[in-house]
């Protein structure tokens, strides 16, 4: 089978920019990226590039070059099913916030409106594939849903979770480590299996191109997520540890990642692990394991979970023992609010719930992020619903700058990895605040030494 036109329901931070590669390596394959979000498809199809809805390096050229030749951005989601014979599913899937499994199980709500509507709309035999991070066998649901609601046809389920990281999205996608394709062991399952391979064969090398069931599959991505936060919670204990004791958790973590059997990556100490993935990972694993009664398993997981909670807390409590135990009326300054540099995704941020907390104390927070916005920074909070959404606006602010959101500050606390915070006028920045002036470095990006012969009480994470 030649896959000549491709589906993809879901125009967010994984269906946009796979989409928009699969497109530039494949000239020959229509691609069209539907939403029912008309105005994220607007934005898609803007005439200025730079206006996408997703900012990732790279992202622009690669639309600029597909968009219009074989890349289309649609709110025809019938259309797009009708006409393709691959349909990827790259919905988003948050954790439930109501009913069984609140706050832990994966909502599969969109997912099963996708199948539904597939299985309504399809008239020919189709391949469907699962984008989005799914709990293990959700291949099995959307099957029983196509099978015994469709008209008859004949339809493969696919698992092919992607692996990308936000910021990094466009390279990981040019150079992926591997892809994954799971599916089912019978001929047809085989055959759609072989079809997809042969997408992925137009700019990955085969031995980089995996086959596995569906299981595995979707077992695999959960897990790989689990094990990267594992990582990231594992160094950060090790951070309390090294304040408590005079070690520095840089230099532990560049010791311990020189053994090759650890490998360097994945161990910088940071004020929490944010983004959509990590946390909904874990915690449809710990969902996962408790319902088949892996009691044991789910607590090892799910501490994953509590030691990042941990570390957000107790760096916004850090900041209120050090600006003498009251940060009531004071202004902290927030450099950064997405959950990492390079993206304007702010799903999970750790900067949301340090700015909770600090609110809380009744701070007043002014934050610069050179790609989020005032309007995102509020509904992030409000989505928390601690308090009332006029109460938010009343603590927190933005400014377009960094210079101007620090002046004045009691301290300023790092909550990105942004590059350009490193190439500041640190003295300029200093000269402009109250003193003592505090900054607490969330990242452990900047030079501590220079900014405390400027003058500032410099703190970082795990020193
Ligand atoms: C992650 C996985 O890396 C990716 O493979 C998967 O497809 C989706 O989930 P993403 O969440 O986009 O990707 O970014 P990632 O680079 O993994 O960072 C996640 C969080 O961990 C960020 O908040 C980041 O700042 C933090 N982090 C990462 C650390 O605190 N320390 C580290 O050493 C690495
Ligand atoms: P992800 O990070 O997984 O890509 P996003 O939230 O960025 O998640 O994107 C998911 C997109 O899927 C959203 O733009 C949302 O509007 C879209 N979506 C959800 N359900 C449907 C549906 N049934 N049909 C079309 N689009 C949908």
């Amino acid at each position: 089978m030649k896959i000549t036109k491709i589906c993809c329901i879901g125009a967010g931070y994984v269906g946009g920019p796979t989409m928009a590669v699969i497109a530039q390596k494949c000239p020959h394959i229509q691609v069209t990226v539907v939403d029912l979000n008309s105005e994220r498809i607007a934005a898609w199809n803007d005439d200025d590039v730079n206006n996408i809805p997703i900012y990732e390096p790279g992202l622009s050229a690669v639309v600029q070059e597909a968009r219009g030749r074989n890349l289309f951005f649609s709110t025809d989601v019938e259309k797009a099913i009708d006409e393709a014979q691959v349909i990827f599913i790259s919905v988003n899937t948050p954790t439930k916030t109501y009913g069984k499994g609140k706050g832990m199980a994966a909502d599969l709500k969109y997912i099963e409106l996708c199948a539904r509507q597939i299985a309504k709309v399809a008239k020919d035999n189709k391949i469907v594939v699962e984008k989005s991070t799914l709990p293990v066998r959700t291949a099995e649901a959307i099957k029983s849903i196509l099978d015994n609601t469709g008209n008859g046809v004949q339809f493969q389920i696919l698992s092919n979770p992607e692996f990308l990281a936000e910021g990094t999205a466009v390279s990981d996608l040019m150079h992926p480590d591997r892809i994954l394709i799971g599916g089912d062991t019978t001929e047809e399952g085989q055959k759609a299996i072989q079809a997809l391979v042969d997408v992925y064969a137009n700019w990955v090398q085969p031995e980089n191109i995996l086959t596995t069931n569906v299981w595995s599959s979707e077992l695999s991505k959960l897990t790989a997520n689990a094990f990267l936060a594992q990582r990231i919670s594992s160094i950060n204990a090790l951070s309390e540890l090294c304040e408590k004791t005079g070690a520095d958790v840089n230099e532990v973590a560049k010791a311990i990642g020189m053994d090759s059997r650890i490998g360097s990556k994945f161990l910088k100490a940071s004020v929490g692990f944010g983004g959509s993935c990590f946390q909904k990972d874990i915690l449809n694993l710990v969902y996962i394991a408790k319902s088949y009664g892996l009691n044991e398993v789910a607590d090892y997981w799910e501490q994953v979970i509590i030691m990042n909670d941990h570390q957000k807390r107790r760096f916004s409590n850090r900041i209120v023992q050090t600006l003498y135990n009251t940060v009531a009326d004071k202004k902290i300054a927030f450099l950064g609010w997405a959950f990492k540099k390079d993206t304007n995704d702010t799903r999970e941020s750790a900067a949301i719930y340090v700015a909770n907390d600090l609110i809380n104390e009744e701070a007043n927070i002014v934050v610069y992020d050179p790609k989020v916005a005032l309007k995102k920074i509020l509904s992030d909070l409000d989505y928390l619903e601690t308090r009332e959404a006029v109460s938010n606006a009343k603590h927190i602010t933005s400014f377009p700058d960094a210079y101007s959101t620090c002046e004045n500050a009691h301290a300023i606390a790092i909550l990105t990895e942004w590059d350009e915070f490193k190439t500041y006028d640190w003295q300029k920045i200093y000269d402009s605040m109250q003193k003592p002036a505090f900054i607490f470095d969330g990242r452990n990006i900047l030079d501590g030494e220079k900014l405390k012969e400027i003058g500032f009480i410099y703190q970082a994470i795990g020193s």
